[in-house]
Parts: C-alpha cells; sequence; structure tokens
C-alpha cells in the first residue's frame, strides 16, 4: 500500500491502473479512522479491483466556530487501517495540495442542504460537495463508498452525482456502532467518561421510535415527542434538532406513507454527535 500526497503522483497511478483494466473504488474520508470507515474500505476492496482512501480533514466544510484545529488526526494509525482493510493507496494532501489559495469556485446544491445539518452548519455541504467532487474528478472512481452514519450527506452525494452526470456509483453502507449502542464517529474521542455514558442516549431514544414505527405508529410527531422525551430525560445531552423526513427529499413528512428518516443532533456537553434510523411503511 502506499501513501500518496500530490495530486500529480495519484494521477498518473489512477492512470496506470485504468491501462491494466482495473475497476476503482474510492473511499472519502477526514481520517482518525474506526470500523466504521474500515468497513467501507473492506467493501470497497471486495467490489472493486483498486481502492484509494482519501484522508483529508476538509477545511471548507467547517464553518468558522467549528473544530477545524482540533479535529482529531492520526495518519500512522489510519495508515495501518487502511492496509489492513486492503487498500491500495491512501491519499493524504496537505490542504495547499487540494486548494489553490485564490480558490473560488465551488459546488453548491440549492435542495437537500437547508434542513437538518445544514440549518446549524450553513456551509457545511458547500464544502462537502466541492472537495467530493474535487477527489471524484481526481480519482474517477467507478463506485464511491459513504456511510448511512452521514444520511443527509449521502443523500446530497447521491443529488449531487445525479445533477452532475458524474456516472459514478454511491454505494451506502451501513451504520457500525459501539457495542453498547452508540454510533461510532472520530468525534466520540472529544467525550468525557461521564458524557460518553451520557450519549448513549442518541442510539437509545432512536431505537425505542424505531420500534413505535415497526409496532405501526405511523403518525411522525408522536415519534418526534417520544424521542424529544427520551432525549430530555439526559441532563447532559441539548438537542439541535430532531426530524422525520422523506428518505430522498429529506422534506419534513407529518406521517409515515413513503421510506423516512428518522435523524436527530444533539449535544453532549460541547461535542455535537448525529444519528439516525431508516424506516419504510412497507418493510
Ligand atoms: P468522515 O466523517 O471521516 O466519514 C467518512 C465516511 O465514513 C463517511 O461516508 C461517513 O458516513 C462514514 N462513517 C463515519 N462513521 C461511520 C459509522 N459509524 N458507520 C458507518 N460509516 C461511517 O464524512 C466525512 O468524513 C467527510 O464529510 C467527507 C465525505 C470525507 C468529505 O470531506
Amino acid at each position: 500500500m502506499q501513501v500518496v500526497t500530490s495530486i500529480e503522483e495519484l494521477r498518473s497511478i489512477i492512470k496506470w491502473w485504468r491501462g491494466e483494466g482495473h475497476s476503482i473504488g474510492l473511499v472519502p474520508t477526514m481520517g482518525y479512522l474506526h470500523e466504521g470507515h474500515k468497513s467501507l474500505i473492506v467493501k470497497a476492496v471486495s467490489e472493486n479491483d483498486r481502492v484509494v482512501v482519501s484522508d483529508f480533514v476538509n477545511p471548507t466544510q467547517f464553518g468558522a466556530n467549528e473544530d477545524l484545529s482540533s479535529y482529531p488526526r492520526d495518519m500512522e494509525r489510519d495508515a495501518a487501517v487502511c492496509e489492513e482493510a486492503g487498500a491500495d493507496v491512501v491519499f493524504h494532501p496537505e490542504p495547499e495540495e487540494m486548494y489553490f489559495e485564490d480558490n473560488c469556485t465551488f459546488v453548491d446544491m440549492d435542495g437537500l442542504t437547508k434542513g437538518l445539518c445544514g440549518k446549524s452548519r450553513p456551509t457545511h455541504f458547500r464544502g462537502v460537495c466541492t472537495v467530493v467532487s474535487k477527489l471524484f474528478h481526481i480519482v474517477t472512481p467507478d463506485r464511491a463508498y459513504f456511510g448511512q452514519k452521514d444520511a443527509q450527506q449521502l443523500a446530497v452525494i447521491r443529488r449531487m452525482v445525479r445533477d452532475l452526470n458524474f456516472g459514478i456509483s454511491i454505494v451506502g453502507c451501513p451504520i457500525v456502532r459501539e457495542e453498547d449502542g452508540l454510533a461510532m464517529s472520530s468525534r466520540n474521542t472529544y467525550l468525557s467518561p461521564k458524557e460518553r455514558k451520557a450519549a448513549l442516549i442518541l442510539h437509545k431514544s432512536l431505537s425505542a421510535a424505531e420500534e413505535m414505527a415497526k409496532a405501526g405508529e405511523r403518525d411522525a410527531g408522536k415519534l418526534i415527542s417520544a424521542i424529544v422525551k427520551s432525549i430530555k430525560t439526559e441532563p447532559l445531552a441539548r438537542i439541535d434538532y430532531v426530524e422525520l423526513v422523506d428518505a430522498e427529499t429529506l422534506e419534513p413528512v407529518g406521517s409515515i406513507k413513503a421510506p423516512i428518516l428518522a435523524a436527530i443532533a444533539v449535544y453532549i456537553g460541547k461535542t455535537r454527535l448525529i444519528d439516525n434510523f431508516s424506516f419504510s411503511p412497507e418493510a
């Protein structure tokens, strides 16, 4: 496995692979890899001849008061995880390699990005769409892998690929959780032991609502109330949003008639965590 820091070098490797007739999978990440990331890489390795993992803390998707400078980084460990998962190349560029100082071109989206996480992070998805577009242009993958953990991001990327005719298959992968149910996240490392315990309320509240939906509850308001009530039992938790939206359009729904996404963002202390479940009424 190779760690590549320059776009030019990565392009020449891709050209070589294409000459050999290889299919290529891409797994975009911001590093500090855990089992959730690894599950994406393992899936990509099983479905493509060659796999690139990008490991880049993308500055354009962080808001001014967000955690860009403190975002955890450990390239040595990341390389070991990628190697073990069977990746061929880790692309680890410096910010100056990815963005010209006078960069003024961005990929933005009108729909899908205004609600949910877009409400409290208004410039986030512009940064995500821009960096993912750049990675798609550099790597030209056949398939790219994204986690259902960031369900809005997955829907946004699918829409961008459709709208801009990228011709890349987007593969969604299930949420990987800790044994006690907490969705794995690089940001879990910010949690103190007490907060780590409190963070279980995200999965707990969502699981209870999912059971209600499975038992036949179709009223979105009732499901949202149940989730809110459950989260409020945890003193260290502060709700950013609790929403039930159409799985494709991400528009809020009043009742469940088609596949939905129940998505939440909750501050545990200063750390903002997200989680979700998907549900189809006919399932
Ligand atoms: P990052 O948060 O590092 O996540 C990289 C990929 O791993 C995303 O597709 C995310 O959904 C997936 N992932 C994270 N935790 C997961 C879990 N517990 N189970 C399954 N998949 C999980 O998402 C980003 O980086 C960035 O926005 C990026 C797309 C790389 C653009 O900069």
